[in-house]
């Protein structure tokens, strides 16, 4: 493995679940691996989770790690090519990305979509270019149109909690105060197709009318506008809140009714949510707390599904 940015990147899933357990199991196995490596983390956006797992899944494999919060400590970035630098920018993405690709053996990235412009983002024009100019493997920590880390915790907390073989699996819209990317619902999507053809799961989606997901990360999947008959029997659904794709970037429902009540589950459905979570708006509390709930393990399995990652591009060759 040379970056981490997507499923595609991942040659074989069941064994890629396999590895992430096995690393689980026995965190400190590698502990030499990464030493005198150098992994640098990167942040253009905030983060809880991501940061201190990744940096924790480095430390496991022996690596030093230096994180940064360019996007409020670095110089303000130019991405553009073939601008005069006259304004607010200082610093040249292709001058920032190659400096750090010098200091690091490894880096991950994160940088959030602007929800402005849907080519731009849909292209990964910034991630894209902060690859090709750090010359090193890249990690994405989230990109504007993927998660795949926390993709790959899910489908490791999915595997470790399913009670049947093929596990129902449904992703629900929420509702939010603001805007927010497609990244995560676009990752879980893509993961979950790629299981659901390697008949790890039964995979559907439910939002209000509007809120459809591009085309390239939903494939084939059912979509069901009825929160209530897609949830039924469910034995894990994923809720997360996300803008609308088509009428970019924007708001076109708050429907409070989509807000996943206690009630509305059977007894055996698990529920998941990324984090951070808007308590009582996208979820409500007594599902939080209570014995569904498994955002606790989802965020636990960050760190291995990182430290997977991290020890996958280590022993490559390529
Ligand atoms: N789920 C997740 O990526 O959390 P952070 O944004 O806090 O890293």
């Amino acid at each position: 493995m040379k970056n981490f940015f997507s499923v595609n990147d991942v040659p074989d899933l069941k064994q890629f679940v396999e590895k992430a357990k096995a690393v689980k199991a026995s965190p400190f196995e590698d502990k030499t691996l990464g030493e005198n490596k150098t992994l640098g983390l990167i942040f253009l956006n905030p983060s809880l989770r991501t940061r201190l797992s990744t940096q924790k899944a480095g430390l496991n494999l022996g690596m030093q790690v230096m994180v940064m919060n360019m996007g409020q400590e670095g110089w303000a970035l130019e991405t553009r090519d073939g601008v005069a630098m006259d304004g607010t920018t200082v610093e040249h993405i292709r001058e920032a990305a190659g400096v750090i690709g010098q200091y690091c053996d490894v880096v991950g990235f994160r940088s959030f979509p602007s929800l402005k412009d849907r080519e731009e983002d849909y292209n990964e024009t910034l991630f894209n270019k902060f690859m090709e100019f750090c010359a090193v493997p890249l990690i994405s920590l989230e990109s504007a149109t993927r998660h795949p880390l926390q993709s790959f915790a899910d489908l490791l907390t999915i595997e470790e909690h399913k009670t049947v073989t093929k596990p129902k699996v449904v992703l629900s819209w929420a509702p939010h105060v603001k805007a927010l990317p497609q990244a995560v619902p676009n990752s879980f999507a893509e993961w979950m197709n790629r299981a659901e053809k390697e008949g790890m799961i039964d995979f559907c989606i439910t939002h209000p009318k509007g809120y459809e997901l591009a085309d390239e990360f939903t494939g084939n999947s059912r979509i069901i506008y009825d929160q209530e008959e897609a949830i039924n029997d469910a034995d894990f659904v994923y809720v997360k809140n996300w803008s609308s794709y088509h009428d970019y970037g924007k708001v076109i429902s708050t429907d409070k009714n989509w807000m996943i009540a206690p009630d509305q589950l059977s007894k055996n459905t698990k529920v998941m949510h990324c984090l951070p979570v808007r308590r009582d708006v996208e979820l409500a509390s007594a599902i939080l707390d209570g014995p569904q709930s498994l955002v606790q393990k989802e965020a636990g399995n960050r760190l291995w599904a990182a430290q997977t990652v991290l020890k996958e591009i280590l022993t490559s060759d390529s």
